[in-house]
């Protein structure tokens, strides 16, 4: 069987049920499936088939363990420089930053992380196409997944962990595992206040 015939989830199913999983539960993930979400990466469009993502997985206990922690402290910084956060004490009741934070306190422990890399410089167009085919591709096989981001105070450790050169760029990083509850559906805007068809602002025809 290979990456293409494993994924038979109806695509509509997986984009319309795709959502941030953050809870997820310590079961390891096959290395097959694994091969296939990167087969399924690999796939998205790039500038001039430059093809510049490169994907760095993580399944080392150890390794996760210290990632997790470098994860954790990138999470309070963003928090610190956006919100002036600095406990959960901080984050409003029913946020879903709530969420967010338990996930950087359960980093340490994803089956699984991601870290979607490119060379230093390249166009985020280029790459993150790539972490969106990934992450439709897990939810195909029932592996949750959610997009996030690192943050610099942390970038030269974690490279440093993962033996990165100075010239990759961390793009984001999906920590992949199946969930504790439920995927989708998401809440999202309407299409008839998102989408405009022929001049900025005029309605499409269906609104
Ligand atoms: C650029 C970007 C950065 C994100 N950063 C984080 C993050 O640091 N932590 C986190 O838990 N989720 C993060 N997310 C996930 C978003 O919060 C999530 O995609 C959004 O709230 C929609 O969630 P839903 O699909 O479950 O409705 C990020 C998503 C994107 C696209």
């Amino acid at each position: 069987m290979t990456s293409q015939t494993r994924l038979t989830m109806p695509i509509g199913e997986a984009m319309f049920s795709q959502r941030a999983i953050r809870k997820l539960r310590p079961d390891p993930i096959p290395v097959e499936d694994i091969h296939t979400l990167l087969d399924a990466a690999v796939k998205a469009p790039n500038g001039g088939n430059h093809q510049p993502g490169r994907f760095m997985v993580v399944t080392d206990r150890a390794l996760l363990q210290q990632f997790g922690a470098l994860y954790h402290e990138a999470w309070w910084a963003k928090r610190r420089d956006r919100e002036k956060w600095s406990s959960k004490a901080d984050i409003p009741p029913g946020s879903q930053y709530q969420h967010a934070a338990q996930l950087a306190d359960e980093m340490k422990d994803a089956p699984a992380v991601v870290l979607v890399c490119a060379p230093r410089g390249t166009a985020a167009p280029s790459v993150l196409p790539s972490a969106q085919n990934l992450m439709l591709a897990a939810r195909a096989l029932e592996i949750g997944s959610v997009l996030t981001m690192l943050h610099p105070q942390v970038d030269e450790r974690v490279r440093a962990l993962f033996r990165m050169p100075a010239d990759v760029e961390i793009f984001c990083c999906i920590p992949l595992g199946y969930p504790r509850g439920k995927f989708g559906p998401t809440t999202r805007l309407p299409t008839a206040k998102t989408a405009f068809f022929n001049a900025w602002g005029a309605p499409p025809p269906w609104s």
